[in-house]
């Protein structure tokens, strides 16, 4: 059986406001990786991009830099205002983006194919895609949870062809996400495997490498059950991602 590491990824979404505060943040998180109070796990932090090039400067190959969202219509570059392209994410260190956060699918009405579209840029560039899943509340109370998170991925998957070395998937049930409810752990685990029977169908080294990730109002005090269950990697952390102290009481709980 395929050994996976713990992936532990911050997501600070749009905070802080000042620089010197993301910046003050992601020095403490290297400050502990230095001294290497978090051990065999892998830290990577999603700064907003206006603070990106501030907060690369203290990461590192035990912290990386991570992208929350990037442009669906180039690559590299082009006439699309607003957006940032997965090309200018690798330049500034990126090793990973978020892909079709429920956000992003919530507040941009994100598609698959345009997530699709981000996901093969996002690759190209030699970075990892994290494709965001997860199911409404009122998907959940429907019990339809394992049909939405297998039509979000199945959608992208049939469209581009990919190696457990490119693709992170990162269950957040939408009703779990800023809420303080969290998925129990046997909940989490039952979808996340769930999950893994059905990348087999796709290829089964993908469904044995992917990292699948839990995301949903994790935090120092449930990270360790949710942590401990098989088909739970790591954990996408927003909330409790912008206190260095609760993120590394996180990562350390694995
Ligand atoms: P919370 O940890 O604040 O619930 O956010 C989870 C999330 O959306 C991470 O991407």
């Amino acid at each position: 059986m395929t050994q996976r590491n713990i992936w532990i990824m911050g997501n600070w979404k749009t905070n802080p406001v000042m620089t010197q505060d993301a910046s003050n943040l992601a020095q403490q998180l290297a400050g502990a990786v230095s001294k290497q109070t978090v051990q065999h796990k892998q830290m990577m932090i999603a700064p907003g991009v206006i603070h990106a090039s501030t907060v690369a400067t203290h990461c590192s190959e035990q912290l990386w830099l991570m992208g929350q969202d990037c442009c669906a219509y180039t690559q590299t570059q082009g006439a699309y205002t607003g957006d940032i392209s997965a090309a200018q994410l690798a330049e500034l260190g990126a090793k990973a983006v978020l892909v079709g956060h429920s956000e992003r699918r919530q507040y941009h009405q994100e598609s698959s194919e345009l997530l699709t579209q981000k996901i093969k840029h996002v690759t190209a560039s030699g970075m990892l895609a994290v494709l965001c899943v997860g199911e409404s509340l009122s998907e959940r109370e429907a019990k339809t949870h394992f049909d939405v998170v297998a039509q979000q991925i199945t959608s992208v998957l049939q469209s581009v062809t990919l190696t457990a070395a490119q693709i992170v998937i990162a269950y957040e049930p939408v009703w779990a996400i800023g809420t303080g409810r969290t998925a129990s752990p046997e909940q989490a685990q039952e979808v996340h495997a769930a999950i893994r029977v059905l990348l087999a169908k796709f290829d089964t080294e993908i469904a044995e490498k992917t990292q699948i990730l839990y995301g949903g109002s994790m935090n120092p005090k449930n990270a360790s059950a949710l942590l401990s269950m098989s088909d739970i990697d790591g954990g996408l952390i927003g909330g409790a991602s912008l206190k260095a102290d609760d993120f590394l009481t996180i990562c350390q709980a694995a």
